[in-house]
């Protein structure tokens, strides 16, 4: 038997994080880049499981990236195989991008293609819920739905993702303000702002809520001009929820002043990436954004759509 690849998409929320946990929607896109999942049949005879240049302890099972490869391997009936594993991402790993999630979906993929057995999209669905959690203890499941369909759309706790299509591809460029965060901690955050002040941060709420409404609606009309603005806006009222910081308005004003329309930060916030919205002029902004960030790649929104 050969090697096999199993992939899957990157996300990224381009409007309305935060919002959507209290019931708003968000717009969000999978990402053209994601992560690999290579299997093949160890060549010495001994497990071997590498994520990008760093070798992992196969039997670690405190290790999450370890426990969700066995997860992939016992479901496809591959146990007890010595297999040589290989994981490359090309999305900056846990930042919000859905790098966890990318893993969740590639690794059935990759095991199934090697065992060459039909992966039913109900059975990757509850695998890679089961691997998500390794990883997080309640994952709303857009990031394993963008991993899997690499759709664009809005997504409600409700409803789950009503994919739209862009008229014209969205390209965005990412960058990591390289400051660890944790979602839990800025969900809490907001969550107890609320509490204390009320209506003007349940208001808030609701702006960021419409604001991703009609970033939908400017992406199905191909106005990018006018989904910078609410990108901008956006960011705006993130701050106002206390989830931006330092690092992330210094990225989100060298994009702009380096060309980009629409600038905010993507995902949790307190650190993580921003995004930057620059048609025609991506390169220059990714060249001012590499001065300040380790990490800068420029991916089109909708890997499907
Ligand atoms: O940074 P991420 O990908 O974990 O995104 C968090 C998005 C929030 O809206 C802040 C939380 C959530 O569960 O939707």
């Amino acid at each position: 038997m050969s090697g096999s690849v199993g992939k899957a998409f990157g996300k990224v929320i381009v409007l309305g994080e935060h919002a959507v946990v209290y019931g708003e929607p968000a717009l969000a896109g999978a990402l053209a880049a994601g992560c690999a999942v290579d299997v093949r049949k160890s060549e010495h005879g001994l497990p071997h499981l590498m994520l990008d240049t760093r070798v992992l302890e196969v039997s670690d099972a405190d290790n999450g990236v370890c426990k969700s490869m066995k997860i992939a391997q016992d479901a496809a009936g591959l146990g007890a195989l010595a297999l040589d594993v290989t994981i490359r991402f090309d999305v900056p790993v846990g930042a919000g991008l859905g790098s966890s999630a990318a893993m969740a979906v590639a690794l059935p993929r990759a095991m199934f293609a090697f065992a060459a057995k039909t992966l039913e999209t109900a059975r990757l669905i509850e695998l890679s819920t089961q691997i998500e959690r390794v990883f997080h203890g309640n994952p709303s499941g857009l990031d394993a739905h963008l991993a899997r369909t690499g759709e664009l759309g809005l997504f409600t706790k409700k409803d789950g993702l009503q994919a739209i299509r862009a008229k014209e591809p969205v390209r965005l460029v990412i960058a990591d303000t390289g400051v660890g965060r944790s979602t839990q901690t800025q969900v809490s955050n907001v969550a107890a702002r609320r509490e204390r002040l009320g209506r003007p941060i349940e208001r808030t709420i609701e702006a960021i809520g419409e604001i991703a409404r009609m970033g939908a609606d400017a992406v199905t009309k191909g106005d990018l001009p006018r989904l910078g603005e609410l990108m901008n806006a956006n960011q705006g009222l993130l701050s106002a929820l206390s989830v931006s910081s330092q690092e992330i308005e210094h990225l989100v004003h060298v994009a702009r002043k380096a060309g980009a329309i629409g600038s905010k930060l993507t995902g949790a916030g307190g650190g993580g990436c921003i995004i930057a919205l620059a048609p025609g002029k991506e390169e220059e902004v990714a060249a001012s954004l590499r001065q300040h960030s380790k990490t800068v790649v420029i991916t089109t929104l909708g890997a499907t759509s």
